[in-house]
């Protein structure tokens, strides 16, 4: 199997007078495609900053990172944010819905942004819709959403350009423990029916369980990364 991700000693590191914080700090990873990665770890250990580098929204100050086979510390900006929209999935706490946007436009957005025409936008959105039994719901606003319709509608945005990756950073925190289950659920079908590569950040030891392998991360390097077997015996 190849691998989606070649992180190696990747660091990430502030100026913060004379001294400087190590938010990352000698990171290496690897993950396979196909593979669901859960990162857990305590608050500041670096667990957002990670995503973020690894999904292309911030920049690495050391290491050196290929996603999809793409070196992408060697892209200009532009490159970048091409690449991100074509390759990445991005699933954030607050879900970030556009509120001025219906249900189906938010989905579309990413395509939209990316220059599709409109025309071709239905063939991708409504087959999400329908997926995430969103169909009656296309012509809605977000404030007219349930929270569990909320999250389905952020998963089926980070899927419509056919991500090599998604990336989720706690979905699950703010959610009950049924909604909770209800996204995981949803993550889980993604990489079987799509063969998509996920990585969640997560602080709840169930939803981690989700993925195949955990890495702990603790003061911006990798205390652990073991298969979920094994971790759950330690515990
Ligand atoms: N823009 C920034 N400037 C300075 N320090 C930062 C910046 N972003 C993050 N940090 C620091 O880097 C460290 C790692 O932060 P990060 O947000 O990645 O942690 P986290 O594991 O996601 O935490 P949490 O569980 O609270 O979400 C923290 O010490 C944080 O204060
Ligand atoms: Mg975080």
């Amino acid at each position: 199997m190849t691998s989606v991700i070649i992180a190696t000693s990747l660091g990430k590191h502030y100026a913060q007078g004379a001294s400087s914080i190590r938010a990352l700090d000698g990171v290496d990873l690897t993950v396979r495609r196909g593979e669901f990665v859960s990162i857990m770890g305590p608050r500041g250990s670096g667990k957002s900053t990670l995503l973020h580098i690894l999904g292309g929204l911030e920049r690495p100050t050391a290491g050196s990172l290929r996603v999809a086979d793409i070196d992408i510390c060697g892209l200009s900006d532009n490159e970048l944010a091409r690449f991100r929209r074509r390759n990445i999935g991005f699933i954030f706490q607050f879900f970030n819905l556009i509120p001025a946007l219906t249900v189906a436009e938010n989905v579309a957005l990413p395509l939209l942004l990316d220059g599709a025409r409109y025309a071709c936008l239905r063939d991708r959105v409504e087959p999400l819709l329908e997926m995430f039994s969103l169909g009656d719901r296309a012509g809605c606003m977000p404030c007219e959403l349930l929270a569990h319709e909320i999250q389905r509608v952020a998963i089926a945005r980070a899927l419509v350009m056919s991500p090599d990756l998604i990336l989720a950073d706690e979905p699950t925190a703010r959610l009950d423990s049924r909604s909770g289950g209800e996204v995981l659920a949803y993550l889980r079908r993604v990489r079987e029916d799509r063969g998509v590569t996920i990585i969640l950040v997560t602080h709840d030891l169930g939803a981690a369980s989700c993925a195949d392998r955990v890495v702990i991360l603790r003061d911006g390097h990798i205390e652990s990364d073991a298969p979920i077997r094994r971790l759950s015996r330690r515990l």
